[in-house]
Protein backbone atom coordinates (compact mmCIF):
# COMPACT_ATOMS: atom_id res chain seq x y z
CA UNK A 1 0.00 0.00 0.00
CA UNK A 2 1.22 3.29 -0.78
CA UNK A 3 2.03 6.09 2.52
CA UNK A 4 -0.38 8.97 1.94
CA UNK A 5 1.42 12.51 1.06
CA UNK A 6 0.55 14.16 4.52
CA UNK A 7 -0.84 17.60 3.59
CA UNK A 8 -1.53 20.54 5.25
CA UNK A 9 -3.17 23.66 4.42
CA UNK A 10 -1.47 27.36 4.96
CA UNK A 11 -4.29 29.48 4.89
CA UNK A 12 -7.87 28.41 5.77
CA UNK A 13 -9.49 31.41 3.85
CA UNK A 14 -11.52 30.98 0.18
CA UNK A 15 -9.09 29.27 -1.54
CA UNK A 16 -7.74 27.23 1.40
CA UNK A 17 -10.94 26.15 1.08
CA UNK A 18 -11.15 25.28 -2.84
CA UNK A 19 -7.61 23.59 -2.35
CA UNK A 20 -8.72 21.21 0.47
CA UNK A 21 -11.53 20.14 -1.90
CA UNK A 22 -9.51 19.58 -4.78
CA UNK A 23 -7.96 16.57 -2.16
CA UNK A 24 -11.37 15.52 -2.05
CA UNK A 25 -11.14 12.33 -4.33
CA UNK A 26 -7.20 12.00 -4.35
CA UNK A 27 -6.26 8.66 -3.05
CA UNK A 28 -3.16 9.01 -1.82
CA UNK A 29 -3.69 12.36 0.13
CA UNK A 30 -4.37 12.97 3.44
CA UNK A 31 -5.14 16.22 5.16
CA UNK A 32 -3.45 16.06 9.02
CA UNK A 33 -3.56 20.43 8.86
CA UNK A 34 -4.49 23.68 8.97
CA UNK A 35 -3.07 26.45 9.86
CA UNK A 36 -4.25 30.15 10.09
CA UNK A 37 -3.22 33.03 11.58
CA UNK A 38 -7.00 33.37 12.67
CA UNK A 39 -8.26 31.51 15.60
CA UNK A 40 -11.70 31.01 14.35
CA UNK A 41 -10.79 30.49 10.95
CA UNK A 42 -8.32 27.11 11.58
CA UNK A 43 -10.28 25.89 14.60
CA UNK A 44 -13.52 25.90 12.43
CA UNK A 45 -11.48 23.96 8.97
CA UNK A 46 -9.94 21.85 11.84
CA UNK A 47 -13.75 20.90 12.81
CA UNK A 48 -14.97 20.48 9.26
CA UNK A 49 -12.05 18.43 7.47
CA UNK A 50 -11.20 16.38 10.71
CA UNK A 51 -7.84 17.29 11.36
CA UNK A 52 -5.76 19.15 13.50
CA UNK A 53 -5.18 23.08 14.09
CA UNK A 54 -2.20 24.80 13.38
CA UNK A 55 -1.27 28.29 15.06
CA UNK A 56 1.76 29.37 13.06
CA UNK A 57 4.29 29.14 10.49
CA UNK A 58 7.07 28.06 12.98
CA UNK A 59 5.18 25.66 14.26
CA UNK A 60 3.86 24.07 10.91
CA UNK A 61 7.57 24.23 9.62
CA UNK A 62 8.98 21.96 12.77
CA UNK A 63 5.99 19.31 12.53
CA UNK A 64 7.43 16.00 11.81
CA UNK A 65 4.24 14.70 10.48
CA UNK A 66 3.73 17.51 7.52
CA UNK A 67 4.85 16.05 4.31
CA UNK A 68 3.47 18.79 1.60
CA UNK A 69 2.44 22.37 2.70
CA UNK A 70 -0.29 24.34 0.38
CA UNK A 71 0.40 28.06 0.50
CA UNK A 72 -2.89 29.42 0.70
CA UNK A 73 -2.45 33.01 2.47
CA UNK A 74 -2.70 36.53 0.75
CA UNK A 75 0.03 37.41 -1.61
CA UNK A 76 2.28 39.26 0.41
CA UNK A 77 3.05 36.53 2.87
CA UNK A 78 3.76 33.82 -0.40
CA UNK A 79 7.34 34.72 -0.53
CA UNK A 80 8.50 34.33 3.52
CA UNK A 81 6.21 31.35 3.58
CA UNK A 82 7.50 29.55 1.38
CA UNK A 83 11.05 30.48 2.13
CA UNK A 84 10.65 29.32 5.59
CA UNK A 85 9.03 25.96 4.50
CA UNK A 86 11.78 25.31 2.45
CA UNK A 87 14.51 25.86 4.46
CA UNK A 88 12.28 23.04 6.69
CA UNK A 89 12.55 20.76 3.94
CA UNK A 90 8.71 20.77 3.61
CA UNK A 91 7.39 19.90 0.02
CA UNK A 92 5.34 23.51 -1.17
CA UNK A 93 2.73 24.29 -3.47
CA UNK A 94 1.96 27.77 -3.97
CA UNK A 95 -1.54 29.39 -4.84
CA UNK A 96 -1.04 32.47 -7.96
CA UNK A 97 0.51 34.15 -8.06
CA UNK A 98 3.73 32.94 -7.04
CA UNK A 99 5.69 36.12 -5.75
CA UNK A 100 3.90 39.42 -6.11
CA UNK A 101 6.49 40.47 -8.95
CA UNK A 102 9.08 38.41 -10.50
CA UNK A 103 11.99 39.32 -7.96
CA UNK A 104 9.56 37.72 -5.58
CA UNK A 105 9.08 34.69 -7.27
CA UNK A 106 13.11 33.97 -8.18
CA UNK A 107 13.91 34.38 -4.38
CA UNK A 108 10.95 31.59 -4.06
CA UNK A 109 12.32 29.41 -7.06
CA UNK A 110 15.77 29.95 -5.47
CA UNK A 111 14.81 28.33 -2.58
CA UNK A 112 13.20 25.48 -3.59
CA UNK A 113 15.49 24.83 -5.75
CA UNK A 114 18.71 24.99 -3.15
CA UNK A 115 16.49 23.46 -0.71
CA UNK A 116 15.99 20.34 -3.03
CA UNK A 117 12.26 20.42 -2.38
CA UNK A 118 9.11 19.26 -4.06
CA UNK A 119 7.70 22.59 -5.60
CA UNK A 120 3.84 23.30 -7.53
CA UNK A 121 2.78 26.09 -8.91
CA UNK A 122 -1.09 26.24 -8.09
CA UNK A 123 -2.46 27.31 -11.19
CA UNK A 124 -5.90 25.34 -11.69
CA UNK A 125 -7.75 27.11 -15.09
CA UNK A 126 -5.72 24.27 -16.51
CA UNK A 127 -6.81 21.75 -15.26
CA UNK A 128 -10.34 22.48 -15.92
CA UNK A 129 -11.63 19.64 -18.07
CA UNK A 130 -12.94 21.80 -21.16
CA UNK A 131 -9.19 23.51 -21.50
CA UNK A 132 -7.71 20.53 -20.97
CA UNK A 133 -9.43 18.86 -23.93
CA UNK A 134 -8.94 22.58 -26.29
CA UNK A 135 -5.25 21.85 -25.38
CA UNK A 136 -5.53 18.44 -26.79
CA UNK A 137 -7.38 19.60 -29.76
CA UNK A 138 -4.71 22.05 -30.81
CA UNK A 139 -1.85 19.36 -29.82
CA UNK A 140 -3.83 16.90 -32.18
CA UNK A 141 -4.01 19.94 -34.85
CA UNK A 142 -7.84 19.85 -35.08
CA UNK A 143 -7.36 23.73 -35.82
CA UNK A 144 -4.63 24.11 -38.05
CA UNK A 145 -1.56 26.49 -36.76
CA UNK A 146 -2.27 28.06 -33.73
CA UNK A 147 -2.76 31.87 -34.41
CA UNK A 148 -3.82 33.34 -30.99
CA UNK A 149 -5.37 32.93 -27.70
CA UNK A 150 -7.90 34.66 -25.75
CA UNK A 151 -9.09 35.01 -22.05
CA UNK A 152 -11.61 36.76 -20.21
CA UNK A 153 -11.65 36.75 -16.39
CA UNK A 154 -13.98 39.30 -14.93
CA UNK A 155 -16.49 39.22 -11.10
CA UNK A 156 -17.29 42.56 -9.45
CA UNK A 157 -14.40 42.81 -6.93
CA UNK A 158 -12.23 40.47 -4.51
CA UNK A 159 -13.94 39.57 -1.38
CA UNK A 160 -10.97 40.69 1.22
CA UNK A 161 -9.81 43.34 2.08
CA UNK A 162 -6.14 42.39 1.05
CA UNK A 163 -6.42 42.35 -2.66
CA UNK A 164 -7.72 46.03 -2.55
CA UNK A 165 -4.43 47.17 -0.80
CA UNK A 166 -2.43 47.58 -4.41
CA UNK A 167 0.88 48.22 -2.74
CA UNK A 168 0.38 45.03 -0.07
CA UNK A 169 -1.03 42.66 -2.92
CA UNK A 170 1.38 43.50 -5.14
CA UNK A 171 -0.90 44.76 -7.96
CA UNK A 172 -4.69 45.03 -9.05
CA UNK A 173 -7.12 43.22 -10.98
CA UNK A 174 -4.20 42.38 -13.76
CA UNK A 175 -2.21 40.69 -11.40
CA UNK A 176 -4.82 39.15 -9.96
CA UNK A 177 -6.92 37.82 -12.88
CA UNK A 178 -4.50 38.12 -15.78
CA UNK A 179 -1.88 35.18 -14.29
CA UNK A 180 -4.40 32.53 -15.03
CA UNK A 181 -4.76 33.87 -18.71
CA UNK A 182 -1.21 34.18 -18.85
CA UNK A 183 -0.65 30.64 -17.58
CA UNK A 184 -3.72 29.30 -20.03
CA UNK A 185 -1.83 30.92 -23.27
CA UNK A 186 1.71 29.27 -22.22
CA UNK A 187 -0.23 26.54 -21.99
CA UNK A 188 -1.68 26.32 -25.13
CA UNK A 189 1.08 27.82 -27.27
CA UNK A 190 3.64 25.19 -25.63
CA UNK A 191 5.64 26.01 -22.46
CA UNK A 192 8.90 25.76 -25.31
CA UNK A 193 7.52 29.03 -26.90
CA UNK A 194 8.90 31.90 -25.16
CA UNK A 195 7.07 35.07 -24.48
CA UNK A 196 9.35 38.02 -25.32
CA UNK A 197 7.07 40.79 -24.86
CA UNK A 198 3.80 41.82 -23.59
CA UNK A 199 1.56 45.60 -24.53
CA UNK A 200 -0.93 46.40 -21.81
CA UNK A 201 -3.52 48.85 -20.59
CA UNK A 202 -5.06 49.28 -17.01
CA UNK A 203 -7.24 51.75 -15.33
CA UNK A 204 -8.90 52.38 -12.52
CA UNK A 205 -12.59 52.49 -13.25
CA UNK A 206 -14.77 52.25 -11.05
CA UNK A 207 -13.32 51.47 -7.66
CA UNK A 208 -11.39 54.40 -7.34
CA UNK A 209 -13.07 54.54 -3.12
CA UNK A 210 -11.08 51.45 -2.70
CA UNK A 211 -8.01 51.07 -4.25
CA UNK A 212 -5.34 52.66 -6.06
CA UNK A 213 -4.77 49.52 -8.73
CA UNK A 214 -5.98 48.88 -11.78
CA UNK A 215 -9.56 47.57 -11.72
CA UNK A 216 -9.75 46.52 -15.46
CA UNK A 217 -6.64 46.42 -17.77
CA UNK A 218 -6.10 44.10 -21.44
CA UNK A 219 -2.60 42.75 -21.91
CA UNK A 220 -1.22 41.11 -25.26
CA UNK A 221 1.56 38.56 -24.74
CA UNK A 222 3.98 38.45 -27.92
CA UNK A 223 5.48 34.95 -28.29
CA UNK A 224 9.21 34.47 -29.92
CA UNK A 225 7.31 33.64 -33.48
CA UNK A 226 5.16 36.65 -33.47
CA UNK A 227 1.92 35.18 -32.64
CA UNK A 228 -0.01 36.84 -29.73
CA UNK A 229 -2.66 35.93 -26.55
CA UNK A 230 -4.81 38.46 -25.56
CA UNK A 231 -5.97 38.64 -21.71
CA UNK A 232 -8.55 40.71 -20.79
CA UNK A 233 -9.31 40.94 -16.98
CA UNK A 234 -12.12 43.21 -14.53
CA UNK A 235 -13.02 43.32 -10.98
CA UNK A 236 -15.99 45.58 -12.45
CA UNK A 237 -18.03 42.73 -14.11
CA UNK A 238 -21.43 42.17 -13.05
CA UNK A 239 -23.38 38.76 -12.42
CA UNK A 240 -21.09 36.16 -11.17
CA UNK A 241 -17.56 35.15 -12.31
CA UNK A 242 -16.73 35.62 -15.89
CA UNK A 243 -14.30 33.00 -17.20
CA UNK A 244 -13.99 33.02 -21.31
CA UNK A 245 -11.38 30.81 -22.86
CA UNK A 246 -10.80 30.98 -26.43
CA UNK A 247 -8.00 29.72 -29.04
CA UNK A 248 -8.07 30.88 -33.13
CA UNK A 249 -5.92 28.15 -35.40
CA UNK A 250 -6.03 28.30 -39.22
CA UNK A 251 -8.40 25.34 -39.56
CA UNK A 252 -10.94 26.45 -36.97
CA UNK A 253 -11.39 28.07 -33.24
CA UNK A 254 -12.27 26.97 -29.69
CA UNK A 255 -14.11 28.25 -27.01
CA UNK A 256 -15.55 27.75 -23.63
CA UNK A 257 -17.27 29.70 -20.86
CA UNK A 258 -16.45 27.53 -17.72
CA UNK A 259 -17.77 29.90 -15.26
CA UNK A 260 -21.05 28.81 -16.60
CA UNK A 261 -22.28 25.31 -17.11
CA UNK A 262 -25.99 23.80 -18.50
CA UNK A 263 -28.04 24.49 -15.11
CA UNK A 264 -30.40 27.55 -15.40
CA UNK A 265 -33.01 28.47 -13.16
CA UNK A 266 -34.86 31.45 -12.13
CA UNK A 267 -36.05 31.74 -8.55
CA UNK A 268 -37.75 33.92 -6.67
CA UNK A 269 -36.90 32.99 -3.06
CA UNK A 270 -32.82 32.62 -2.20
CA UNK A 271 -31.49 28.89 -1.97
CA UNK A 272 -27.99 29.70 -0.83
CA UNK A 273 -24.48 29.65 -2.48
CA UNK A 274 -24.95 29.95 -6.17
CA UNK A 275 -21.97 30.72 -8.26
CA UNK A 276 -18.79 32.64 -6.74
CA UNK A 277 -19.23 36.45 -6.58
CA UNK A 278 -23.10 36.39 -8.21
CA UNK A 279 -23.76 39.75 -7.24
CA UNK A 280 -27.68 38.24 -6.52
CA UNK A 281 -29.57 35.24 -5.08
CA UNK A 282 -33.15 35.55 -7.15
CA UNK A 283 -33.98 35.88 -10.55
CA UNK A 284 -32.29 34.25 -13.62
CA UNK A 285 -29.30 32.48 -11.99
CA UNK A 286 -26.55 29.66 -13.30
CA UNK A 287 -25.70 27.99 -11.13
CA UNK A 288 -22.48 25.72 -11.29
CA UNK A 289 -22.91 22.56 -9.59
CA UNK A 290 -19.35 21.57 -9.10
CA UNK A 291 -17.19 24.88 -8.96
CA UNK A 292 -14.11 22.79 -7.63
CA UNK A 293 -14.28 20.54 -10.40
CA UNK A 294 -15.39 23.30 -13.01
CA UNK A 295 -12.03 25.32 -11.47
CA UNK A 296 -9.58 22.61 -12.08
CA UNK A 297 -9.07 22.02 -8.20
CA UNK A 298 -9.75 17.98 -8.47
CA UNK A 299 -7.49 17.41 -11.32
CA UNK A 300 -5.37 19.84 -10.11
CA UNK A 301 -4.53 18.49 -6.66
CA UNK A 302 -4.49 15.13 -8.13
CA UNK A 303 -1.71 16.16 -10.71
CA UNK A 304 0.08 17.82 -7.32
CA UNK A 305 0.04 14.84 -5.19
CA UNK A 306 0.46 11.85 -7.28
CA UNK A 307 3.23 13.77 -8.92
CA UNK A 308 5.21 14.11 -4.70
CA UNK A 309 4.12 10.19 -4.50
CA UNK A 310 6.44 9.48 -6.99
CA UNK A 311 9.19 11.79 -6.70
CA UNK A 312 8.40 14.17 -10.08
CA UNK A 313 7.73 17.15 -10.46
CA UNK A 314 4.21 18.29 -11.25
CA UNK A 315 3.04 19.86 -14.21
CA UNK A 316 3.54 23.41 -13.01
CA UNK A 317 6.20 24.19 -10.97
CA UNK A 318 7.81 27.67 -9.81
CA UNK A 319 9.15 28.18 -12.91
CA UNK A 320 6.29 28.27 -14.23
CA UNK A 321 5.04 30.63 -11.35
CA UNK A 322 8.32 32.92 -11.96
CA UNK A 323 7.60 33.25 -15.72
CA UNK A 324 3.91 33.93 -15.26
CA UNK A 325 5.09 36.95 -12.79
CA UNK A 326 8.03 38.47 -15.20
CA UNK A 327 5.20 38.40 -18.10
CA UNK A 328 2.95 40.52 -15.29
CA UNK A 329 6.00 42.47 -14.42
CA UNK A 330 6.44 42.91 -18.07
CA UNK A 331 2.78 44.39 -18.36
CA UNK A 332 3.04 46.98 -15.20
CA UNK A 333 6.10 48.30 -17.51
CA UNK A 334 4.24 48.96 -20.49
CA UNK A 335 1.00 50.16 -18.39
CA UNK A 336 3.32 52.93 -17.62
CA UNK A 337 5.26 53.44 -20.72
CA UNK A 338 2.74 53.04 -22.97
CA UNK A 339 5.54 50.51 -25.34
CA UNK A 340 5.73 47.18 -25.53
CA UNK A 341 7.74 46.05 -22.54
CA UNK A 342 10.15 43.13 -22.89
CA UNK A 343 9.67 39.88 -20.62
CA UNK A 344 13.41 39.98 -18.59
CA UNK A 345 13.95 36.94 -16.63
CA UNK A 346 16.81 35.49 -15.21
CA UNK A 347 17.77 32.83 -17.78
CA UNK A 348 20.75 30.90 -15.13
CA UNK A 349 17.51 30.55 -12.89
CA UNK A 350 15.37 29.33 -15.66
CA UNK A 351 18.05 26.82 -16.87
CA UNK A 352 15.96 26.59 -20.21
CA UNK A 353 14.42 29.12 -22.28
CA UNK A 354 11.05 29.78 -21.92
N1 LIG B 1 -6.68 29.97 -7.88
C1 LIG B 1 -7.58 30.89 -7.73
O1 LIG B 1 -8.46 31.00 -8.55
C2 LIG B 1 -7.56 31.79 -6.53
C3 LIG B 1 -8.77 32.33 -6.09
C4 LIG B 1 -8.78 33.14 -4.94
C5 LIG B 1 -7.57 33.43 -4.30
N2 LIG B 1 -6.41 32.91 -4.78
C6 LIG B 1 -5.12 33.28 -4.11
O2 LIG B 1 -5.15 32.75 -2.79
C7 LIG B 1 -4.49 33.64 -1.90
C8 LIG B 1 -5.41 33.89 -0.71
O3 LIG B 1 -6.61 34.46 -1.18
P1 LIG B 1 -8.03 34.12 -0.49
O4 LIG B 1 -9.05 34.57 -1.46
O5 LIG B 1 -8.06 32.72 -0.02
O6 LIG B 1 -7.98 35.12 0.75
P2 LIG B 1 -8.80 35.00 2.11
O7 LIG B 1 -8.66 36.32 2.76
O8 LIG B 1 -10.16 34.46 1.82
O9 LIG B 1 -8.01 33.90 2.95
C9 LIG B 1 -6.70 34.09 3.41
C10 LIG B 1 -6.52 33.34 4.72
O10 LIG B 1 -5.16 33.50 5.15
C11 LIG B 1 -5.18 33.71 6.56
N3 LIG B 1 -3.96 34.39 6.96
C12 LIG B 1 -3.65 35.70 6.84
N4 LIG B 1 -2.43 35.94 7.33
C13 LIG B 1 -1.94 34.74 7.76
C14 LIG B 1 -0.71 34.34 8.34
N5 LIG B 1 0.26 35.21 8.60
N6 LIG B 1 -0.57 33.03 8.66
C15 LIG B 1 -1.55 32.13 8.43
N7 LIG B 1 -2.74 32.48 7.89
C16 LIG B 1 -2.92 33.77 7.54
C17 LIG B 1 -6.42 34.54 6.80
O11 LIG B 1 -6.83 34.48 8.16
C18 LIG B 1 -7.41 33.88 5.86
O12 LIG B 1 -8.10 32.81 6.47
C19 LIG B 1 -4.09 34.86 -2.71
O13 LIG B 1 -2.73 34.77 -3.04
C20 LIG B 1 -4.96 34.77 -3.95
O14 LIG B 1 -4.36 35.33 -5.10
C21 LIG B 1 -6.37 32.06 -5.85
Amino acid sequence: MTTPVRVAMLGCGFIGEFHTLGLRYVRDAQLVAGCDASQERREAFAARFGCRAIASLEELCADPEVDLVIVSVPNHLHRDAVMALAAAGKGVACTKPLGRNADEAADMLRAVTDAGVFNAYLENVIFNPDVLRMRAMVEAGSIGRLTTARAREGHSGPHAPHFWNADLAGGGALLDMASHGAEYARFLFGKDVAVTDVFAWGATLVHGGRTTGEDNALMVMRFEDGRTATIDVSWSSKGGLEGRFEAYGDAGRLITDISVGSLKAFVERPAGYVVEKADVETGWLFPVPDEVRVHGHDLMMANVIEAYRDGRAPQETFRDGYIVNGVLDAAYRSMRSGHWEPVTLDAALLGSPA
